[in-house]
């Protein structure tokens, strides 16, 4: 797991966040995060963290996804996201929410991928991560 992280996201504090999100999911699988993983040749080569916002009424997450850079654009990153969204509708979730930094052009393939997949921008906040790099919040109704 930590290799796939080092491996997908420039950010240190990306990866910290993708780390803890996924290491708490796997130590402790529960409706505050799942992770499924896509592994070719005994590796490791995608993840998908996604869970349920506490307190809110069936509201679906993706917390975090990486796909090695290596295998990427092959429909990878999207199997794992149908699977964690099967999943999510399967335990009553009625629509899916992903909280994304956007705005840098490391941001783009993200956005680009969820928008593809169905989603589409319920909010924005300017400045929340880095001066540059705000976050989104993107819908996907099920
Ligand atoms: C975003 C990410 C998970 C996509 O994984 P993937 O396996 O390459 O995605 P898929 O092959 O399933 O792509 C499905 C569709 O999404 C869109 N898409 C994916 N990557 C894209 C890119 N770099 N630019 C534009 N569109 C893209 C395309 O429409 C693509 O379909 P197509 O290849 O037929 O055109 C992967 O790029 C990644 O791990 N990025 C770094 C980590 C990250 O940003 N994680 C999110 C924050 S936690």
């Amino acid at each position: 797991m930590r290799a796939l992280v080092a491996d997908s996201l420039e950010r240190p504090a990306e990866r910290v966040a993708v780390m803890e999100a996924a290491e708490s999911a796997l130590r402790r699988p529960s409706a505050d995060g799942w992770a499924l993983g896509a592994v070719e040749s005994g590796q490791l080569v995608g993840c998908v963290v996604h869970g349920f916002f506490a307190g809110a009424d069936r509201v679906g997450r993706i917390l975090a996804m990486a796909v090695a850079p290596a295998v990427r654009r092959q429909g990878i990153g999207r199997a794992l996201l149908d699977a964690a969204m099967t999943q999510l509708a399967s335990e009553g979730a009625r629509f899916i929410l992903a909280e994304i930094p956007t705005g840098a052009a490391e941001h783009v393939p993200y956005t680009r991928f969820l928008a593809n997949a169905g989603f589409t921008q319920e909010g924005r906040i300017d400045g929340y991560f880095r001066a540059e790099a705000a976050l989104a919040i993107m819908r996907r109704d099920l």
